[in-house]
């Protein structure tokens, strides 16, 4: 299975995301095998599920809390997201955990709340350029990766974003995507046991139309969380075609 994710975070007004998803859909073929969401930020949520219904378009959101209701001033909760007709949730991206204070702790707490909810979780983790630079990434890695140690059964995916890549117009290399990918597979197999062998890993920092296709053909890449180039739709479609002929 290939997945593409659309992270647009804190961007795009109604009109336009109604521009991208009318675009988006004209120029798109579902495939059965190669899973495609869009992740808006939430206050668009219930507009883009009702726009791209029954296209074979799922829909995620950016975030959410652990407790299922109560005094969280500014918060959505996992059984909101899923009413917004969300089939997953984007959790610990690196702008959340650098700029909101995430911790691996609340994190274990998001995942559990998502699959209780019946959410998909879809975790990010990557190191900083420091880390990178001090040779840490893998101990950075396999300490965000703790946070599935004791999951239950449910699917979850984990998307691999180096924090020195995003936004950056600076990709890993091939190497460095490979051995990042190998690693998080063979934590996700000691975290899981079999389970962990099918979770898709996708990379996601400074992925467009013209790079998917090489980032795609490294080994253990299952497809890719596209923040800057995933609000054009023709490009964003030119990327799920990709992952379609791969
Ligand atoms: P980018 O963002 O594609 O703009 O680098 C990726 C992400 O933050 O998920």
């Amino acid at each position: 299975m290939r997945c593409v994710v659309a992270n647009w975070k804190m961007n795009l007004l109604f009109p336009e995301a109604s521009n991208f998803c009318s675009t988006f859909a004209e120029n798109y073929n579902p495939v059965e095998d190669v899973r495609v969401a869009i992740a808006p930020p939430s206050i668009l949520l219930w507009t883009i599920h009702s726009q791209l219904r029954g296209r074979g378009i799922t829909t995620f959101a950016q975030n959410g809390h652990f407790e299922p209701k109560g005094a969280f001033t500014g918060e959505v909760s996992m059984a909101q997201i899923r009413d917004a007709g969300c089939s997953g949730v984007i959790l610990g991206h690196s702008e959340r955990r650098q700029q909101f204070g995430e911790t691996d702790e609340v994190l274990a707490k998001k995942v559990a709340a998502a699959q209780s909810h019946k959410l998909l979780p879809l975790l990010c983790i990557g190191e900083t350029l420091v880390e990178r630079e001090r040779e840490q990434t893998f101990s950075v890695i396999k300490t965000q990766l703790s946070v599935l140690k004791g999951v239950s059964s449910g699917p979850i995916w984990v998307a691999y974003e180096p924090i020195w890549a995003i936004g950056t117009g600076r990709t890993a290399d091939g190497r460095q995507i490979h051995e990042a990918h190998h690693f998080i597979r063979e934590e996700l197999r000691v975290l899981l046991g079999e389970a962990g062998s099918s979770v898709p890993i996708l990379y996601g920092g400074s992925v467009k139309a013209s790079n998917f296709g090489s980032i795609l053909s490294v080994p253990q890449v299952s497809g890719a969380l596209v923040g800057g180039a995933s609000m054009d739709p023709l490009a964003f479609a030119e990327m799920v075609k990709t992952a379609q002929e791969a």
